[in-house]
């Protein structure tokens, strides 16, 4: 596995391949991998010649007071495991290499609606920083496909919204949550909760699998959101939305709407936890 800290060395290696009709899948990171992370990247190993992953913690997606400076950071770990998963680039830049102009008044990508709702409404400018950055690798990796997980499911749309707006010859592929045992989907943030928040933790699933079961059932929209919300400050979450929507674009239902997607986000101590499953009625 090759390892490039800059962007002149990934261009090298991505026109090699190219020029020998090489298919390319990347998939982008934050690092501190986990087997959410790793299903993602055997996944592209199936469907390319050459894989690419990134590992870059984009401080212009945390807000302030946001986690970005305690965001853990295993590098070494992380490139082990990618070794071992047979990887062939790691493009690890710095901040430098991706912000040249610095981080105030630079060229930013904003997905318009998309943006402003659920996690945009209480994270402003966290979907902006997050188009932002993947345009910028996709524009230098120059993938043929990309894999995103629906974990982050709002950020798997703006993304293919970007490629289809913007024209990138991409292909955007979701693929679907990896969850611990006891159904907490896995992520980094977990790193946060302590042994006690952690086992209260798995309530998040169980709350948006009852209330997958009461739509299925029948019952009304309002009624299913509000007691998600309730079940959940009761079980010691600090709940900010739990809501369905349309699973193709995240609209409010209309009563015609079928493909439904149920997306919740939540405190639990200092951890902000976000999750969803798809739903019908
Ligand atoms: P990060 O949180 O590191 O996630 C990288 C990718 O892994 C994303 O596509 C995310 O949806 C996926 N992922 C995380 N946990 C998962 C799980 N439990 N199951 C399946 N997939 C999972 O998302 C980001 O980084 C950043 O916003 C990024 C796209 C890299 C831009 O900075």
């Amino acid at each position: 596995m090759q390892t490039c800290y800059d962007l002149d060395s990934l261009r090298q290696a991505v026109a090699a391949w190219k020029q020998h009709g090489e298919r390319i899948a990347f998939v982008p990171t934050m690092g501190n991998l986990h087997a959410g992370h790793l299903s993602l990247l055997e996944s592209a190993l199936a469907l390319a010649d050459r894989t690419v992953a990134s590992i870059f913690v984009n401080p212009i997606q945390f807000g302030a007071g946001e986690d970005y400076e305690r965001y853990p950071s295993t590098l070494e770990a992380d490139s082990r495991r990618l070794q071992q998963a047979g990887l062939d680039l790691l493009f690890a830049p710095d901040l430098a290499q991706l912000y040249p102009g610095g981080m105030d008044e630079d060229t930013r990508v904003t997905v318009p609606r998309l943006s402003t709702i659920l996690c945009g409404r209480f994270r402003p400018g966290h979907f902006s920083g997050v188009a932002t950055v993947v345009t910028k690798l996709f524009i230098n990796v120059q993938p043929d496909v990309a894999l995103f997980g629906e974990k982050d499911y709002q950020q798997l749309l703006v993304i293919r919204q970007l490629v289809r707006d913007l024209c990138l010859p991409v292909e955007v592929i979701g693929m679907p949550i990896v969850r611990e045992a006891d159904g907490l989907a896995m992520s980094s943030r977990n790193a946060y909760l302590s042994p006690a928040e952690r086992e209260r933790a798995a309530e998040l699933y169980r709350s948006l699998q009852d209330a997958a079961a009461s739509l299925a059932a029948g019952a009304a929209l309002p009624d299913i959101e509000a007691a998600g919300m309730a079940r959940l400050q009761e079980a010691g979450f600090r709940p900010e939305y739990f809501s369905i929507r349309r699973n193709d674009d995240l609209a409010e239902p209309g009563p015609e709407d079928c493909d439904l997607r149920i997306l919740v986000a939540a405190w639990l101590g200092s951890a902000r936890l976000i999750d969803n499953i798809r739903a019908e009625r």
